[in-house]
């Protein structure tokens, strides 16, 4: 049995990955209360929004107005995604600590999620890097389709390994890999983080886990026993991608902490006040979110009448 870590950081991307997804619009003080709620449970570190097209992904439109609004507690980096310079600009001015970037593995779900090539996008990247340089901000590059693309099938290994590695050379500080479409399993994520692990054994990885067929947890599991130490989740399971037909939320946040603390494994969130955030948001989603922990409570069966 793989040595597990004390101590793992978890990331909530609700509001940008989950909210992005969701049919509804929500309105700008509602996402910000749902910042705040998460800040108020725990998390060191929250996606607060994107600063993407607006014809592309509409519900992302008012992130300035969330960023310009959102409480900002000590101790918490707020991260912005951005596709591309113009986003970077824009997340800087609206004081993101950290941005992520985002590229996809497989050509067509590149091309359809940021209507550039792959090497497009890369330059595009190295733009957004020079700004987070100048910004002096961090940021992390994500590989989407690392286990799969809904348009090409099969992703081989070293296509991520190749893009990881120009991200480390153009100076991400994290390297995420993407599950965009919920593909992968335990096997294939133990296997690609290896083999990323191997080619770049100075960058942290992160995994970036959807749920679409089951697999998150055990996708975590996986990476966590590789010596993974980070990992993004939704509360709630919120969410999707727009150009990934099919793709669900990400892995709940409440499943995973539920999951790692039963194990020992500190998070530093308080999982009974991040159930309560996803009980709320389910309310504001106005749907039945895939969670589970939020639905059988976390200590007896008793917890919730
Ligand atoms: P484009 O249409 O090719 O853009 O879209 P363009 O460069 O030709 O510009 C067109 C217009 O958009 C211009 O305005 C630009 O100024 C404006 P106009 O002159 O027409 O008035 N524009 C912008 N506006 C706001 N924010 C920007 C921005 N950039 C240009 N950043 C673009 C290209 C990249 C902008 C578009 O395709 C886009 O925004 N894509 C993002 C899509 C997205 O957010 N997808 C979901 C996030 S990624 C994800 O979910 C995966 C992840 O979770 C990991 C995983 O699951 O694997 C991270
Ligand atoms: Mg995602």
């Amino acid at each position: 049995m793989a040595t597990l870590p004390e101590r793992v950081t978890i990331t909530e991307v609700g509001p940008r990955d989950g909210l992005q997804n969701e049919e509804q619009y929500f309105e700008t003080q509602q996402k910000v209360e749902l910042i705040a709620r998460l800040g108020e449970a725990g998390f060191s570190r929250i996606e607060a929004g994107s600063f993407v097209s607006p014809k592309a992904i509409p519900q992302m439109r008012d992130t300035a107005g969330v960023f310009a609004a959102m409480p900002r507690r000590e101790g918490v980096t707020y991260v912005a995604l951005v596709p591309n310079a113009f986003g970077a600009r824009s997340a800087i001015a609206g004081r993101a600590d950290e941005l992520a970037t985002v590229v996809s593995a497989s050509e067509t779900h590149n091309k359809r999620n940021i209507n550039r090539s792959v090497e497009e996008s890369l330059q595009e990247i190295e733009a957004v890097a020079g700004l987070a340089s100048d910004a002096g901000i961090p940021w992390a590059g994500y590989v989407s389709t690392a286990f799969g693309c809904p348009y090409e099938g099969d992703v081989p290994e070293q296509q991520v390994v190749r893009l990881c590695q120009r991200l480390r050379d153009l100076g991400a500080g994290v390297v995420a890999l993407g599950d965009t479409i919920g593909a992968g399993n335990p096997r294939q994520v133990a296997s690609l983080v290896r083999v990323v692990q191997d080619a770049l054994p100075d960058t942290p990885l992160r995994l970036h886990a959807h749920d679409t067929r089951g697999t998150g947890l055990a996708n975590v599991f996986a990476a966590l026993q590789e010596g993974v130490e980070s990992f993004d989740a939704s509360v709630g399971g919120m969410g999707g991608c727009p150009y990934a037909p099919g793709a669900a939320g990400n892995v709940a946040t409440e499943d995973v902490v539920y999951m790692l603390e039963e194990m020992g494994i500190a998070t530093g969130v308080d999982l009974p006040a991040l159930v309560e955030v996803a009980r709320w948001t389910e309310g504001i989603v106005g749907r039945k979110l895939p969670g589970r922990v939020k639905d059988a409570g976390f200590t007896s069966a008793t917890e919730r009448e």
